[in-house]
């Protein structure tokens, strides 16, 4: 039986170079999707995943996700002065999500790819197995994405990826795998290539 899986790193160390210019100034987990930032409905996934602990994976000095989830007591103050009790109760709603998970840091120092920043948070596992999320990848679905994920994982003991069906032509920018099929909606990866040539 294998164990559970209570901790997800998630990489947000990247250059974004697909949506620069906009993301030399905001971050792509920041992108804000209706009305909250990307990285929020990652982090409720994880939330309803059953996770108790995150590790960003950042570069040096990358304080947006410490900012955003910081007390901040004297807009707090301001906000109550000017009675703003709908916006109160948003900053007191985030702090309440998230109470029961920790949170933490590893720091990239160069961008050299997302397995890399997964390495840099390899020793805060204490080798357990872990889920991860990137930081950019929202996924809608009824089960959240990661305990479904979780779920295989527990029959199979072995590492799972999440796959999506891609048009031809989107291939080049993605993670590509060739696969075998073992169950529906069950594959067995038989090789991956990182953004391949386009051929
Ligand atoms: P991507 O593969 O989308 O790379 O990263 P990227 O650098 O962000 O974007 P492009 O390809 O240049 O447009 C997937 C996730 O892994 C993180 C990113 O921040 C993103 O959340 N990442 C990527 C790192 O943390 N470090 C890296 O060196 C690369």
């Amino acid at each position: 039986m294998s164990e559970d899986i209570k901790k997800v790193i998630i990489p947000v160390a990247g250059l974004g170079t697909r949506f620069l210019p906009l993301s030399r100034a905001v971050p792509k987990d920041f992108f804000p999707l209706v009305d909250k930032p990307v990285i929020q409905y990652i982090l409720e996934e994880v939330k309803k995943s059953g996770i108790k602990e995150v590790i960003f994976v950042v570069s040096p000095g990358q304080k947006n996700i410490q900012n955003y989830f910081k007390k901040s007591p004297e807009l707090e103050k301001l906000l109550v002065k000017r009675k703003r009790d709908n916006a109160l109760k948003e900053l007191k709603d985030l702090e309440e999500m998230f109470a029961g998970i920790t949170f933490s840091y590893a720091v990239q120092k160069e961008p050299l790819g997302d397995g890399h920043a997964l390495l840099q948070a390899a020793k805060q596992t204490n080798g357990e197995p872990v889920a991860v999320s990137f930081g950019d990848d929202v996924v809608y679905a009824e089960e959240p994405a990661i305990a479904q994920l979780i779920n295989v994982f527990k029959t199979c003991n072995a590492p799972v990826l999440a796959l999506k069906q891609l048009p031809r032509e989107k291939v080049p920018a993605y993670g590509v795998v060739a696969v075998e099929k073992i169950a529906n909606n069950l594959y067995k990866i038989k090789k991956i290539i990182e953004k391949p040539e386009p051929s």
